[in-house]
């Protein structure tokens, strides 16, 4: 067994503590939530019979479920860091019966039985060690068929510490245009400092998809600190 990174025990810990709070007070405060979704499914393939997917950091299910809506004959393979999370997604994809499997296991080190159709996640990979995510995007390769994709959300840092403010500013009016109130504001952002992320930039993830073999790379979505990155296999 793998020896936890610390940041992967504070993700744990972060969003054990949360999930209780995700879909009905969280979710509809995050920026662009609901967006990214949007996107992410904008890029899968159209239903083409019994798929198989992989995703990253499945959460509540909420993009789950919609990944399983849109292929009404695929399976998506799930991996969770949060066992609270977990029991919060079980039951909303308990209609797809056994074309969903979840596993709660570490993204950062858990071996993928491919071969997957595609990859996708939303807003998870960042929470990844950092000195792990060039790795991750190899195993992702590696357990992807040619031809499959990878579709990954995520939050990203900018490339200065100018535009980081910009868009935590633009974040900050977000979260309060959504009609958030202080205090729920104050624990929210007290909790993302500890959610154990440390965030990329978008440049990165492009190179290390590259060096990884994939090719059609791109960030095809992006909403200041917010993006969606394409590739194939
Ligand atoms: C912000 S939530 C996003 C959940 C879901 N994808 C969504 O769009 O609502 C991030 C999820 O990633 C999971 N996570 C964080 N680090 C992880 C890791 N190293 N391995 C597996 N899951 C992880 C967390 O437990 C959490 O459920």
């Amino acid at each position: 067994m793998p020896r936890e990174h610390p940041n992967t025990a504070r993700s744990r810990r972060h969003f054990d503590a949360l999930a209780a709070d995700y879909d009905q007070r969280l979710v509809a405060h995050m920026p662009a939530y609901d967006e990214m979704h949007d996107a992410i499914m904008a890029l899968l393939p159209a239903d083409d019979g019994p798929v198989r997917l992989l995703e990253l950091g499945v959460g509540t299910g909420a993009l789950t479920r919609r990944v399983l809506q849109h292929f009404a004959r695929g399976a998506v393979v799930g991996y969770d860091l949060s066992k609270e999370m977990l029991a919060r997604a079980r039951p909303k994809l308990a209609f797809a019966g056994a074309r969903i499997e979840l596993h709660h296991a570490d993204i950062s080190n858990a071996s993928f039985r491919g071969p997957f159709d595609a990859v996708v996640s939303a807003i998870a990979v960042h929470h990844v060690p950092p000195r792990s995510k060039p790795k991750l995007f190899h195993r992702l390769f590696e357990a992807l068929r040619p031809g499959g994709v990878l579709i990954l959300g995520d939050a990203f840092r900018a490339p200065s510490a100018e535009l980081d403010e910009v868009y935590r500013r633009q974040a900050a009016k977000e979260v309060e245009r959504r009609g958030m109130d202080q205090q729920a504001r104050d624990s929210f952002h007290r909790r993302a400092d500890r959610s154990g992320g440390t965030q990329a930039r978008v440049e990165d993830y492009l190179r290390w998809l590259r060096q990884a073999g994939f090719v059609s790379v791109d960030c095809a979505w992006k909403r200041f600190n917010l993006g969606v990155v394409y590739a194939v296999r």
